[in-house]
């Protein structure tokens, strides 16, 4: 690599001194930051949170993600990691400079991208020295040249700079291993010191590297998450016609999934997909496909076959009780998906929303997302429970709503005993429904 071409923070990047400034302590953005400071690097992580910044240097996590605290308190400890609500210092002081802030969905599908903008206007008027401007968050394509234009419109001076977009596919629950052995690593550049840089600050991650242009980088992330929900949304509609044929779901997951052109992975039939990820990308992505003259029908099928999957559920409990009203329910699992307490989109919210409506009371028991599910799901007839077998005790049915590793464990004839009628609705499929009805349970699943 020839070195002399490039400029003295350039030369510095390149053997690896680099100052990294996360910008957004959410879910990606505060797993990016203390992942690169466990990498060696020294990361500051900023969000105008000011509450979250003071318990983040407290060394207290604003969500639970398993692994998280002992990198971030390590990390802090030894130096690497800063806090700070204050982005224009931040920015000063950075060669690389992460943009992870949220692009919530505004009411017509599309992603508010006003976070984005904020801080590339900040970074401009702070651009002291070139700075590598990197794209984290999930952001529609073309984003990244909207960044660069506002970028040069606000800078005070000409001091160069370059934008690149490195999509981040790591799960919520599994985001520490994800972060440390991705399947790939994505980058989009512009030019060839913004690749080096960001291959040089990855090199001692083992994965494969695909670099390209900007958008074709932003299309990856929406294209990647639209096709693992599509996969979902899918198998639920197999999940379907299972029930109406008296076939097995699992199985026919099973039999798909071994054909390695399929692959195992995301044919878990269910209640659908939920979390702040998805739902949110798959409208931002149908929105913008129209935006460019593509109506991406697919997708609209794969969010409606996502949204009827909740009433499916409902429906089934409905056809073993008849009557709701009056009915209890015991509800194990809220969070979105196991090992997080993200209640975002959590299909939980909308089967709760619907047993009430039918006039059921609800017992609610989540391992980890009790606190965060009591400031959303608030109503007469609902209550909170302390563990399972709490939530259980006197009702006419037990539904499923997370397959949580704790609920595998329950003793499900101790259940029986304490339970007025003994439903298992079984949301998750998570439980092998013969075992279940040997102990004198009558099952739900979902194409089971
Ligand atoms: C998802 C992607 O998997 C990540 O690669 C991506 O980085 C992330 O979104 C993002 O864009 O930030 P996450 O939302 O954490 O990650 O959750 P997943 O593990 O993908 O699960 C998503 C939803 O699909 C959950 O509600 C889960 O219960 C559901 N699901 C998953 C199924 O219903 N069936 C399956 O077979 C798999």
């Amino acid at each position: 690599m020839d070195l002399t071409k490039l400029t003295a923070v350039q030369r510095r990047l390149i053997k690896k001194n680099y100052k990294i400034c996360v910008v957004g302590a959410g879910h990606v953005g505060l797993v990016s930051a203390a992942c690169f400071s466990e990498l060696g690097y020294r990361v500051i992580c900023v969000d105008n949170d000011k509450k979250k910044i003071k318990s983040l240097k407290e060394k207290t996590l604003p969500f639970y993600e398993p692994g998280l605290d002992s990198i971030v308190i390590k990390n802090i400890n030894r130096g690497n990691l800063v806090f700070t609500s204050a982005l224009p210092q931040s920015v000063k002081k950075s060669d690389v400079i992460f943009i992870v802030v949220g692009t919530p969905p505004l009411p017509d599908g599309s992603a508010d991208l006003t976070s984005i903008e904020n801080v590339a206007r900040v970074i401009a008027k702070n651009l002291n020295s070139y700075k590598l401007i990197v794209e984290k968050s999930t952001v529609p394509v073309q984003t990244g040249s909207k960044v660069k234009e506002t970028i040069c419109r606000y800078r005070k001076n000409n001091t160069e700079f370059d934008i690149a977009s490195n999509p981040e596919f790591l799960r919520e629950g599994k985001a520490i291993y994800d972060f440390f052995h991705p399947d790939r690593i994505v980058i989009g550049v512009e030019y060839e010191r913004a690749e080096k840089i960001l291959k040089s600050l990855y090199s001692s991650i083992k994965a494969p590297i695909v670099v390209t242009d900007i958008n074709t980088s932003e299309l990856i992330k929406h294209a990647s998450n639209s096709f693992l929900a599509t996969k979902i949304s899918f198998i639920n509609a197999v999940a379907h016609i299972c029930d109406l044929a008296g076939a097995n779901v699992k199985k026919v997951a099973l039999g798909m999934g071994l054909d390695k052109r399929i692959g195992k992975d995301f044919l878990d039939a269910g209640l659908g997909y939920g979390g702040f990820c998805f739902p949110k990308d798959l409208e931002a992505f149908i929105y913008i496909s129209k935006k460019l003259g593509y109506i991406f029908g697919l997708i609209q099928e794969v969010k409606s076959i996502n949204d009827q999957q909740k009433k499916y559920f409902v429906e089934k409990i409905k056809e073993h009780l008849w009557v709701l009203k009056n009915k209890k329910i015991a509800i194990l699992g809220l969070s979105f998906k196991p090992d997080t307490d993200d209640m975002r989109f959590a299909p939980s919210i909308d089967i709760v929303n619907l047993l009430v409506n039918e006039g059921a009371h609800l017992k609610l028991y989540d391992p980890q997302a009790n606190n965060a599910a009591k400031k959303i799901l608030r109503n007469k007839k609902i209550t909170f429970a302390k563990n399972a077998y709490d939530a259980v005790r006197n009702c006419d049915c037990i539904c499923v709503l997370t397959e949580w590793e704790e609920f595998k464990k329950l003793d499900f004839s101790k259940i029986k005993k304490i339970m007025h009628y003994p439903l298992l609705a079984d949301g998750r499929n998570m439980f092998d429904k013969k075992q279940i009805e040997v102990l004198g349970f009558k099952y739900i699943g979902i194409g089971t």
